[in-house]
């Protein structure tokens, strides 16, 4: 079991002001996609070849439980993988506990695909996935005839899953904007007969309902209200394996963006960047404060629209988020808090409840973050401002919490601070962007 860290010791790091950033770089493949990819891969009958998977701790922990599962997953070449899967409902019962490390999401997801079939299974993960919050996966597979014969307190990891022998589908509402839930009822109700429907008042990121289409899924979306969404699920399909492009993940794309935005006189270009609009309220965002950011040479794959980024040093100001814009950015608020920092005047989030069940207390571990390097930031409730000045004086540590996304932001934002950023520990980078550091570098930030 992963009980700790990826790399079992601790590895400080320090980010210094750097020069101008600049050069051309593709991010790894988008870490939604892989994980989806993997698993409809399992679930589809035949040989499913992807390229571009994000070959991060996270998305090889899903190919491993896929393997656990009965698929067979191999490497075939730099970020290319092959799946021959075992049809929908076909998962074995796997021999040992599937560890899921760091990734709420590909424990979540798998949880939804062996809901649906006659086995048992054991989930577990890391000390940052055993915290986080299961029930909200879990209630609604209990509706749909899964059992929870043991787990931690409140359904937490680790937790023992005996999927239903007859899957019931259902209509559900899901309490949260959450992509996870969402994708849970989804692949449960792959193997019920009949429609399974999932309603959501915001609309999350869309990647297993395009995903399941392109495998052959009958999946209908309509809108519902103003931000929400209904999806209706045809159950028991025959899912035909289907080759799938990988693209770059803005979610990684917005450190090196934001790197470029803050450090004076940068000039980078990102390419292939996945521009599914449930995904990029950060650039919307980050456009309002003031941000040259250009697009070029659009096209797509397999229903996922791409790009190419062009971004440059710009003077940013602070900008009022509205709440509703939150699904479609959730995970880059850490980001834009440093970009708000470094921006004139204050930038206002609101609604970000979910951020407090992420890899870490995200709310707080940011707001922390910006406060040990002095910046002026204020929370009140599940809302925060961070009073930006223009510059940041940096020279703080700052605790990561197991949390990838608090450690690169952090990095980031001493690549303009006045004093080295530091931070406890690197490794969990490695969850979701392996080679942060090295293509950082080669951008010209100064880590050490
Ligand atoms: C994800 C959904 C989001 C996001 C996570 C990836 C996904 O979580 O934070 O990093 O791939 O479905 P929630 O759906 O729980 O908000």
């Amino acid at each position: 079991m992963t009980q700790s860290t990826p790399s079992a010791a601790l590895a400080p790091m320090q980010a210094h002001k750097s020069r101008a950033l600049s050069g051309r770089v593709r991010v790894p493949g988008d870490k939604s996609i892989s994980h989806r990819a993997l698993i409809l891969g399992a679930l589809a009958v035949g040989e499913t070849n992807i390229t571009g998977l994000l070959e991060g701790e996270d998305v090889l922990n899903t190919a491993k439980a896929m393997r656990a599962l009965g698929a067979t997953v191999i490497r075939t070449g730099d970020f290319a993988w092959s799946v021959k899967g075992v049809g929908v409902a076909g998962f074995a019962e796997p021999a040992a506990p599937l560890d899921f490390g760091n990734s709420g999401t590909g424990a979540r997801l798998v949880m939804g695909a062996v809901a649906g079939c006659p086995i048992t299974a054991v989930f577990d993960g890391d000390a940052s996935l055993r915290s986080r919050p299961m029930r909200r996966v879990l209630d609604p597979l209990e509706l749909m005839g899964a059992r929870v014969t043991a787990s931690a307190e409140g359904g937490r990891l680790p937790m023992t899953l005996q999927g239903a022998r007859d899957p019931i589908p259902m209509q559900y509402r899901t309490p949260v904007a959450s992509a996870q839930i969402k994708s849970a009822v989804l692949l449960a109700g792959l193997a019920a007969p009949g429609t399974t429907v999932v309603i959501e008042r915001e609309a999350s990121r869309d990647h297993t309902e395009l995903m399941l289409k392109h495998f052959g899924a009958e999946i209908v979306t309509e809108r519902d209200g103003v931000h929400g969404r209904r999806i209706t699920l045809t159950g028991q399909p025959e899912l035909h394996a289907a080759d799938v492009v990988v693209p770059a993940d803005p979610s990684s794309a917005a450190f090196p963006i934001v790197a470029a935005l803050i450090v004076p006189g940068s000039d980078v270009t990102l390419t292939d960047i996945m521009t599914n609009p449930l995904r990029t309220g950060l650039f919307t965002t980050l456009r309002e404060m003031g941000a040259s950011i250009e697009e070029s040479d659009l096209r797509g794959d397999a229903g996922e629209p791409m790009a190419t980024f062009r971004v440059r040093f710009s003077t940013l100001k602070g900008v009022e988020v509205p709440p509703e814009r939150a699904p479609s950015m959730i995970d880059e608020y850490l980001v834009l808090a440093v970009a708000a920092a470094f921006a004139q005047g204050p930038t206002t989030m609101r609604g970000l409840q979910e951020l407090r069940v992420k890899e870490s207390d995200r709310l707080e571990a940011t707001a922390a973050m910006l406060r040990v390097n002095g910046v002026n930031v204020e929370v009140s409730g599940d809302d925060m401002i961070v009073h930006g000045t223009g510059s940041v004086p940096g020279g703080g540590l700052v605790a990561t919490h197991m949390d990838h996304r608090i450690a690169m932001s952090a990095l980031v934002m001493g690549l303009a601070a006045e004093a080295p950023v530091g931070i406890d520990d690197a490794s969990f980078i490695a969850t979701s962007f392996p080679d942060f550091i090295p293509m950082m570098r080669g951008l010209g930030a100064e880590l050490t």
